[in-house]
Order: structure tokens, then C-alpha cells, then sequence
């Protein structure tokens, strides 16, 4: 039977069952907490507590670089798998700080839909805000988790009406919440008309919820104060009259978003959450690619990198790439294509992220994450298939909005320095620029905070220490155009010339004059911000 939602055919059960979602959030608005919990009632972890670690080294700078050093714990949590009631997620982490949006991005591409998180006393923050675009961008389902709600918080009309105009999103709430602080007792389930009270006493655990037989139920007086009750009642009539009803095409069309209401610490409304997910998160979807769109129901295999972790085991220099799984069934050991280069490669050891372990995957379907372990053949974008050459299309490479020189200590070193900046330039983690002209390098990255980080990564990783140093550059450009007229304008402006890491060719600009007079200049020439990575 076709899915009445989509118009597509109903997918194999395997693959139907599947939800792929990241979350996103400012900081501080609970993602850890709620990850936690997910992990928990996924029976993936037994105590809460455990991903804390990394929510906390988050924090500062020098806590960030212990958890880069300790990359056991960030490269499991990349990926995290778990079973909950008939529904196999797969959670994939974002990156916590800001300065990495363009991982970021390149994350969301790898999800059918993204949790919005947001702090009930503080609404939609500007991290959110960014985050929700760049979902926006993509059409992304959106379910959203007001968290929190054990705090004094805003009117819920008002979390609402600030969703609807910030972000330009329809919201339908699934959940009402009955008082707010410490008169906080629950929610009521709009979408299952049950009543969801709060256990203060133990965090780790959920009440049973309460069956109701509508609003007007007389067992809602047992539990719930007449003044609150009779709020409850008029502000859910006031909602379902003035807010969309749940309308799941709209969801999945990215136009409309459920919010329930909870709180992650008291694992209040996570469950609620999880149901939701289930029912409504989409199952995984239709891939862009070229020269055809790649359907999860496809029997053969298809996969693509949308990230790249090198040096997990220092000892080690092995790099594991993650991989989407597109379409089809595959299973440990398979011989795959790996389309940009044309060669076979077997895949014998990929492997699936459970919380705090990894193990190795026997098998996958579309819409599962598997990690796998390489020495550098697989890159951010590349496509693995069994023998078609597609290509999945929509993963682009940002013009980096911080130029830096990097120099080695030791200039005899160079050659050392340029490997490891290849290195990370192909784990996405800054673009590396060889000018034509100046010897060194420069690196683009989008955040200052990244520079320290590479730094400290080379040093670590390599032995190498290395110094950034500020250029006149402050951004990079991708020249197109015939290949005469490029040749052209390169000879005639060498001394801002460069290649990138995969020797296509980019134009260093100083200020937006150089841009407009390339513009005026070179008519046949253009330059562009942004490149598919293929
Ligand atoms: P993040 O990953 O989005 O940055 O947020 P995280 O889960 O780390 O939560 C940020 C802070 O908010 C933490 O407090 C956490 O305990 C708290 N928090 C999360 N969910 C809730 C909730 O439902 N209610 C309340 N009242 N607080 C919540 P912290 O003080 O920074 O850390 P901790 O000392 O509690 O560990």
C-alpha cells in the first residue's frame, strides 16, 4: 500500500521502522539532558549520567580540547543507535559549538528531521535560530521539545506565537502544560487525551499516565487544582481553535511543528517525545543525487559520507568515515563502489555506534549510520554503491569566513605541515589553501575558536608545532567559468590565486572591492562561495 502521506511505496519493514534525526538547540537548553534520557529509555545506557561528560566538557575551551584529545567519547556520541518500542533511532549528534556550522550542516544532511530543543523561560535564542535555517534550507521536519518546564517559564501562547513569527513555522501543540515553575504538574496529551503527571521524587523515572475521557472528565479534579484545571480547560479550547490542528504532510513538508512540553532532567515528556518521533518523524527519505534521486526501497545498496573523523586511535592513523546508508540492506563485508574514484572496496569492518560503544555493524539499512574505518580513501561527499555511479548531490563546501597563515616552527618541517593540513581539510575541519605565488599556507576556517583547535590537534597529532598568523585575505572564492577565460583571469591576478585542498581553483579576496571588480572585469568569470563536494 502507497503511504498516504508521501505518495510513495510502503517501504520494507526494516526500513520503515527506521527514525534518523539530530537535535538542535542554543546551548544550555537541555540537548544533553534530553540525549541522555532518549539513551535511557532506549535501554542504551542504565544510568543517567553517562553522556553528562560531554555536555560539561563542552563548556570552555580548554574542556573542548580535553574532549578533542579524548575522541573515544566525541566519536561515539557522533552516531548514536537505539531501539525504542518497534522503532530503530538513530540520533546523530551536531557539533555543540557554534563556530562549526558548516559540520553542522553537512550533519543535517545525513537526517530526516531535527529536534528543536528550547528552554521554556527563554523561548527561540539565536544559536536556534541559525540552526532552524540552515534545517529550513532543506525542508527539514521539525519537532519541537519545550524543555524546562519544571522552571517558572514563559505562557505557553506566547513560547507559540514566538515560533510562529521568529522562525515563520506553523505549531501544533501535542501536549498542553498544566502550570508552570513549581506549580508545574504536568501536561495534558492533546493528541491522545491523556493526562501526563510529573514524578519530582525520582528523575530517572516516569509516572504512569492517566486515561481521560476528555477535558471534562471528573477524574481531572483528582488530580489537578480547580484553578489550574480551569485554566488548562480554557486555554486547550482557546489552542484548538486558534492553532493548526496536526496535519502530518505539513510536518513532513517542514511547514508545521509539533511542540510537546517537559522536562529532560525530571524525564518528564520525553517518552511523549520518543512516541512522537515514532509516529511522526519521518521514515528515511528520498536522497538527492545525480543523475537520479536514490529511494531507500531500492534494493542495492547506496551510501554516502557526510563526515570524516580521523585519528580516533591515536596509535592508529585510521580515519572513519560515516555513512548514511541511502538505500537497500547491507551487510558486513560487502564490495561497494566508491564512486569518485571507481574503485571496489570491501567493507569488512563498519561499525555501528551505541552510546559509550562501538560495535561492528553485521548489517544496515537505508536510513542507518555506519562508521567506516579507512586510511584516507573516503571523503566528505563520496557515494558508495553497488557498481551504479551516483552521486549524492546537496553536500556543499562554505567559503570559510577566517583566513589565517599557518607556518611550521620549524620551516624544515613544511612538508610534514602540508600532510596534516590535508588531513583535516579532508575530515572538513578547515580549508587549506596553497597560494600560487607565497609559499605556506592558508587555512579558512569559519570560527576562531577552530584555530586553536588545529593547532593544538597538529601539535598533538603530528608533533608538530605550528603557528597562525593573520593574512591580508579575508575570504576565498571558487572561480568558474570556460577554461580560457579562467586561465585568463588567474595569470593576470596570480598574486591572489590559490588551490584548495583538491586543487581546484580559488580566488583570495581582501575586501568585497575585489570582489566587484572582478564582477566588472571579468564578465566571463565567476566566483562563488560555495562548491558541491563530490
Ligand atoms: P545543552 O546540552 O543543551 O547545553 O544543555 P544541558 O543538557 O547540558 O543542560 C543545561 C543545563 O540545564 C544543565 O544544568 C541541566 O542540568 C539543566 N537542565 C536540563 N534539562 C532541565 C530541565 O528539564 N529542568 C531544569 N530545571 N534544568 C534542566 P547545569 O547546572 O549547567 O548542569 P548540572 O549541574 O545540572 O549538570
Amino acid at each position: 500500500m502507497p503511504d498516504a502521506a508521501t505518495n510513495r511505496p510502503a517501504l520494507p519493514a526494516e526500513i520503515a521502522r527506521r527514525r534518523t534525526f539530530a537535535i538542535i538547540s542554543h546551548p544550555d537548553a537541555g540537548k544533553t539532558t534530553l540525549t541522555e534520557k532518549f539513551l535511557l529509555f532506549g535501554g542504551a545506557i542504565q544510568m543517567a549520567g553517562q553522556v553528562r561528560a560531554k555536555g560539561e566538557a563542552r563548556r570552555t575551551r580548554s574542556d573542548f580540547m580535553q574532549m578533542e584529545k579524548d575522541r573515544g567519547i566525541s566519536v561515539s556520541a557522533s552516531a548514536m543507535s537505539f531501539d525504542f518500542g518497534k522503532f530503530r533511532f538513530n540520533l546523530v549528534d551536531t557539533p555543540g559549538h557554534s563556530d562549526f556550522s558548516e559540520d553542522t550542516y553537512r550533519t543535517l544532511t545525513a537526517v530526516d528531521a531535527a529536534i528543536m530543543v528550547i528552554d521554556g523561560a527563554k523561548g527561540v535564542e539565536s544559536q536556534t535560530r541559525k540552526l532552524f535555517e540552515v534545517c529550513r534550507l532543506r525542508d527539514l521536519p521539525i519537532l519541537t521539545f519545550c524543555n524546562k518546564m519544571d522552571r517558572e517559564s514563559r505562557d505557553t501562547f506566547e513560547i507559540i506565537d514566538e515560533i510562529q513569527e521568529n522562525l515563520a513555522i506553523d505549531v501544533t501543540p501535542a501536549s498542553w502544560p498544566i502550570g508552570t515553575g513549581r506549580e508545574f504538574l504536568g501536561c495534558y496529551d492533546m493528541l491522545r487525551d491523556r493526562l501526563e503527571l510529573m514524578d519530582r521524587a525520582d528523575r530517572n523515572r516516569v509516572a504512569e499516565s492517566i486515561s481521560i475521557d476528555g477535558l471534562d472528565d471528573p477524574k481531572m479534579a483528582e488530580h489537578i487544582p480547580a484553578d489550574l484545571l480551569a485554566q488548562l480547560r480554557e486555554e486547550v479550547e482557546m489552542a484548538r481553535e486558534l492553532l493548526p490542528p496536526l496535519d502530518l504532510q505539513a510536518v513532513h513538508d517542514g511547514t508545521l511543528t509539533p511542540i510537546w512540553f517537559g522536562s529532560a532532567i525530571n524525564s518528564f515528556g520525553v517518552k511523549e517525545l520518543m512516541d512522537g518521533i515514532g509516529a511522526y518523524g519521518p521514515e528515511p527519505q528520498v536522497q538527492a543525487a545525480e543523475p537520479r534521486q536514490i529511494a531507500p526501497e531500492e534494493d542495492k545498496v547506496a551510501g554516502f559520507v557526510f563526515k570524516v573523523q580521523a585519528n580516533m586511535d591515536p596509535k592508529h592513523r585510521d580515519r572513519v568515515a560515516f555513512l548514511r546508508m541511502a538505500s537497500g540492506h547491507f551487510k558486513r563485508g560487502m564490495k561497494l563502489t566508491h564512486v569518485r574514484t571507481k574503485k571496489p572496496m570491501a567493507v569488512s569492518n563498519p561499525v555501528l555506534f551505541l552510546a559509550s560503544d562501538r560495535e561492528l555493524a553485521e548489517e544496515a539499512w537505508a536510513g542507518d549510520i555506519i562508521g567506516i574505518p579507512n586510511h584516507g580513501q573516503l571523503r566528505i561527499g563520496d557515494t558508495l554503491t553497488e557498481g551504479e555511479a551516483l552521486r549524492v548531490s546537496g553536500i556543499p563546501s562554505f567559503a570559510p569566513e577566517l583566513l589565517q597563515n599557518c607556518r611550521a616552527g620549524d620551516p624544515m618541517k613544511a612538508k610534514h605541515l602540508e600532510k596534516a593540513l590535508m588531513q583535516f581539510a579532508e575530515e572538513g575541519a578547515a580549508k587549506v589553501f596553497k597560494p600560487v605565488l607565497a609559499s605556506g599556507f592558508v587555512v579558512g576556517v569559519v570560527g576562531q575558536l577552530q584555530f586553536e583547535v588545529l593547532a593544538s590537534r597538529i601539535e598533538m597529532e603530528y608533533g608538530l608545532p605550528v603557528r597562525f598568523e593573520p593574512t591580508q585575505f579575508t575570504s576565498a572564492r571558487w572561480v568558474h567559468g570556460a577554461r580560457e577565460a579562467v586561465e585568463k583571469f588567474a595569470a593576470a591576478n596570480k598574486s591572489h590565486m590559490a588551490e584548495d585542498n583538491d586543487g581546484d581553483m580559488v580566488y583570495l579576496t581582501r575586501l568585497q572591492w575585489d570582489i566587484d571588480r572582478v564582477a566588472r572585469d571579468y564578465p566571463d568569470v565567476t566566483l562563488s562561495n560555495t562548491k558541491e563536494m563530490m
